[in-house]
């Protein structure tokens, strides 16, 4: 076999956060009276949180509106309104066919890293109850470069001691996609919706993952 690492990101993929990212910044979003839909959201994908803000500031032509301080603290409120939306996550969120995938390829001796810029990353996976079965997960905290860079795949691949060739990433965005290519990775995608490159390979769901026909 010659892939030896599967890289996730976990915010729709791993379980179906995504949401509640959309939520949290729809209800900041809606209070400052600020236009922001499902379609714009897209771009927030894998996107961190501070960058995420000021493309909903630049959508609603507010980018010089604000000092730090302030954005600051409306990411501090986005955060508090997703911490929220999360507390209740349990092992039954993880997204169908994602537990089978995990263990298929730890089976064939693959090892298993999360490349996710969320800072809220660590605690989700612990509400997930799978946060032990990773071999590594990036810190968000270090990573200084959101998706489209592929700062965070190159960090997981070095980190696992494997070369990117043999690594194979998951995600959800196109930022992600986009960032699994420039690291020099396959990419499966999960409901990308295409602006740019496209995944090696395009699936509708995380249920039609199967690792003994798309992993060699
Ligand atoms: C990514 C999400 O995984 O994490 C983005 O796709 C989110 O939507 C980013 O903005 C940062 O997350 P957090 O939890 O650190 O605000
Ligand atoms: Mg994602």
């Amino acid at each position: 076999m010659k892939t030896k690492a599967i890289i996730f990101d976990l915010d729709g993929v791993i379980t179906d956060s995504a949401k509640y990212h959309f939520e949290a910044w729809k209800e900041l979003a809606d209070r400052l009276g600020y236009k922001f839909d499902e379609d714009d959201n897209e771009r927030l994908k894998g996107v961190s949180r501070m960058d995420s803000l000021n493309i909903i500031l630049e959508i609603n032509n507010a980018l010089d509106a604000f000092t730090l301080e302030e954005k600051e603290a409306m990411c501090t409120e986005k955060n508090d309104n997703y911490v929220k939306l999360i507390s209740k996550v349990t092992p039954e969120d993880i997204l169908p066919g994602i537990a089978k995938f995990m263990a298929d390829a730890k089976a064939a001796g693959l090892r298993l890293a999360v490349a996710s810029v969320s800072k809220n990353a660590p605690a989700l996976l612990t509400s997930l109850g799978i946060i032990d079965e990773f071999d590594y997960i990036a810190d968000a905290r270090k990573i200084s470069k959101s998706k489209p860079d592929p700062e965070i795949f190159t960090v997981c691949a070095e980190s696992l001691g494997i070369e990117p060739e043999y690594c194979v990433g998951v995600e959800d965005s196109q930022a992600g996609i986009e960032a699994i290519h420039a690291a020099g990775m396959k990419s499966i995608g999960i409901n990308v919706t295409v602006t740019s490159i496209a995944p090696d390979l395009p699936l509708g769901s995380t249920a039609e993952l199967d690792f003994a026909a798309m992993v060699d």
